[in-house]
C-alpha cells in the first residue's frame, strides 16, 4: 500500500480524478486529495472525501482533521502545517487534471494555494497530468512550462487525443485515463523505491512472456483470449527496476512495453515458442505469464471466409506445443522457472499444483478467473504462489495473507488483492528467494 497525494485543479476533467481515487483505493493505496478553489466548481469535496475516506483540503488556512495523516494511519499527536505534512508523507504527488494555470504556477514556483505549496514541499515523485483545450495545450507558454517541469524531474503524463470537453472540439488535451494515471503513479513509486532499494536482480537475465496468443482462422479472424499482458509487463518492469536485463516476449499486448525492456513481438503460439526457445538458454529466470493457446485451427484459410451459402462453419483444431513444458525439459541447473495458471473456482490450487509438477516448475502463480474483480483484463490481481519445494527460513509469512506450508511439499503464499505492480513485486521477492535457495531441479513428470 502506498500513500498517494492527489492534487485536483479546475477543469472539466476533474470528474475523471474521482475515478482515479476509486481505482487507487481499490488497489489498496491510501489517497488524500487537495483541490484548488476553482476545481470545486467542477467536483465538490464531498465526492472526493467519500471515495478517499479522508478529509479534502483547498487552503492552508483550513484545519486538517486528519492532521496530515493518510487514511488508515494513526492521527499524529500535534497539528502540523497541512502542506508540509501531506507532502512529506506522500509516496507520490499526482496533479490531475493539471490546468494551464496550475502548470504555469508550478513552473513559476508560485505558492498561492495549497496544491502549489504541496508541490514545492514534495520530496516524492511529482506527476503532472495536463488537461485542457487543444489550442491552449499547443500554446508555446504551456509547452515551455511543461518543459521547465520536466527539466526539474516532474513526470508529465501526456494527454490523449480525441473529443474534448467543449462540444465540437477535437484534438490533443484530454486527461489521460484513470487506469493510466494509476499505472504511471505506481511505476514512478516503484522506480523511486528501486532507487533506494538494493538491486536484488542486478545482472540477472530474466525472460518474461506476456499477453495472449492469436491463432488465425483466416486472414482477418483468429482464436484469441482476453489476456491484456498487464501482469507480464508489470513483472518485466519490476524486474528491470531491480537491476535485471529483461527480455519480454510480447503476444498482442493491450498495454505499452516499459522503456528499457528488450521486446520480441509475437502473434501465435508457434511464434511465441520460437522466441522463447531462442532466449531461454541464456536466461536465468523464466516468468511464463503469457496465455498461450492450447489449440489452433489446423489450417488458416487464405483470404476471408464468406458466410454466404453456409449453414455452419466447422473448424478443425489441432494442439499447439506446451511451450513451458518443452522449456523446462531442457532447463539447466540454477535457472528459476515460474509458470502461471488461470484456474476457475474450486479446486484451483490442486489443479495448479498438478501443473507445477507436470511442467517441472519451481513455482506457479495461480489466479481464480471465476472472479470478475481481478485477473485477465483488470488492473488488479489476487494470486496464490505455490512452490515446488519448501523454502528455507525466513518463512513466507508477512508477505501476504494465508501463507502456509502444504503437507505434500512446497509452500503456498497468498498475495491479497492488489495492483498488478504490487503483485509483481511479491512474485519477484519469491524469485529472489528461489535463486538463493539451492533447490533440486524437479524434472517434469512424464
Ligand atoms: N503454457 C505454455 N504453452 C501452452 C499452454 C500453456 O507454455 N500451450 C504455459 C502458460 O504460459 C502458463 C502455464 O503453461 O505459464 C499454465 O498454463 P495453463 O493454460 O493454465 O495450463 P495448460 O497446461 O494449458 O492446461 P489447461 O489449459 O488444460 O488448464
Amino acid at each position: 500500500m502506498a500513500r498517494i497525494l492527489l492534487g485536483v485543479s479546475g477543469g472539466v476533467a476533474a470528474y475523471k480524478a474521482l475515478e482515479f481515487v476509486r481505482l487507487a483505493t481499490a488497489a489498496g493505496h491510501a489517497v488524500r486529495v487537495v483541490q484548488t478553489p476553482a476545481s470545486r466548481r467542477f467536483v465538490g469535496a464531498a465526492s472526493f472525501a467519500a471515495l478517499s475516506g479522508g478529509p479534502v483540503l483547498a487552503s492552508e488556512f483550513e484545519r486538517d482533521p486528519a492532521r496530515g495523516s493518510f487514511p488508515g494511519e494513526p492521527l499524529p499527536p500535534h497539528d502540523p502545517a497541512s502542506h508540509l505534512e501531506l507532502a512529506a508523507r506522500a509516496d507520490a504527488f499526482l496533479i490531475a487534471p493539471a490546468t494551464a494555470n496550475t502548470i504555469a504556477k508550478l513552473a513559476a514556483g508560485a505558492a498561492d494555494n495549497l496544491l502549489c505549496s504541496c508541490a514545492l514541499a514534495a520530496t516524492s515523485p511529482v506527476l503532472v497530468a495536463p488537461a485542457m483545450n487543444n489550442r491552449m495545450y499547443a500554446h508555446a507558454a504551456v509547452q515551455a512550462n511543461l518543459s521547465t517541469l520536466r527539466a526539474r524531474g516532474v513526470q508529465v503524463i501526456e494527454p490523449g487525443s480525441g473529443r474534448l470537453a467543449t462540444i465540437g472540439e477535437h484534438g490533443i488535451g484530454r486527461l489521460a485515463e484513470p487506469e493510466q494515471l494509476l499505472a504511471t503513479c505506481e511505476a514512478a513509486m516503484a522506480q523511486s523505491d528501486a532507487a533506494r532499494a538494493p538491486d536484488g536482480l542486478a545482472g540477472v537475465r530474466v525472460l518474461v512472456s506476456a499477453g495472449g496468443t492469436r491463432e488465425p482462422i483466416d486472414s482477418v479472424r483468429f482464436i484469441g483470449n482476453s489476456s491484456s499482458g498487464r501482469m507480464g509487463v508489470a513483472l518485466a518492469q519490476a524486474a528491470q527496476l531491480r537491476g535485471a536485463a529483461v527480455t519480454l516476449v510480447a503476444a498482442n499486448l493491450a498495454v505499452p512495453v516499459p522503456p528499457g525492456v528488450e521486446c520480441r513481438r509475437v502473434i501465435t503460439a508457434e511464434q511465441l515458442r520460437d522466441a522463447c526457445e531462442r532466449e531461454f538458454d541464456h536466461s536465468d529466470v523464466l516468468l511464463m505469464a503469457a496465455a498461450v493457446a492450447d489449440f489452433r485451427p489446423a489450417a488458416a484459410q487464405h483470404g476471408k471466409i464468406a458466410k454466404a451459402d453456409r449453414d455452419e462453419l466447422v473448424l478443425e483444431l489441432v494442439p499447439t506445443a506446451d511451450v513451458l513444458a518443452q522449456l523446462t525439459a531442457r532447463r539447466r541447473p540454477g535457472q528459476v522457472l515460474v509458470g502461471f495458471a488461470a484456474e476457475h473456482g474450486e479446486g484451483a490450487i490442486a489443479t495448479a499444483r498438478a501443473k507445477l509438477r507436470a511442467k517441472g516448475l519451481d513455482a506457479i502463480v495461480v489466479n481464480d478467473i471465476s472472479r470478475a474483480d481481478i485477473g485477465f483484463d483488470s488492473e488488479l490481481n489476487e494470486v496464490t504462489i505455490l512452490t515446488a519445494s519448501r523454502l528455507s527460513q525466513p518463512s513466507l509469512s508477512g508477505q501476504g495473507d494465508g501463507d502456509r506450508a502444504e503437507p505434500d511439499a512446497g509452500d503456498a503464499l497468498t498475495v491479497a488483492r492488489a495492483s498488478k505492480v504490487q503483485v509483481a513485486e511479491r512474485i519477484l521477492d519469491l524469485v529472489e528467494r528461489l535463486r538463493a535457495t539451492p533447490a533440486p531441479a524437479s524434472a517434469p513428470a512424464s
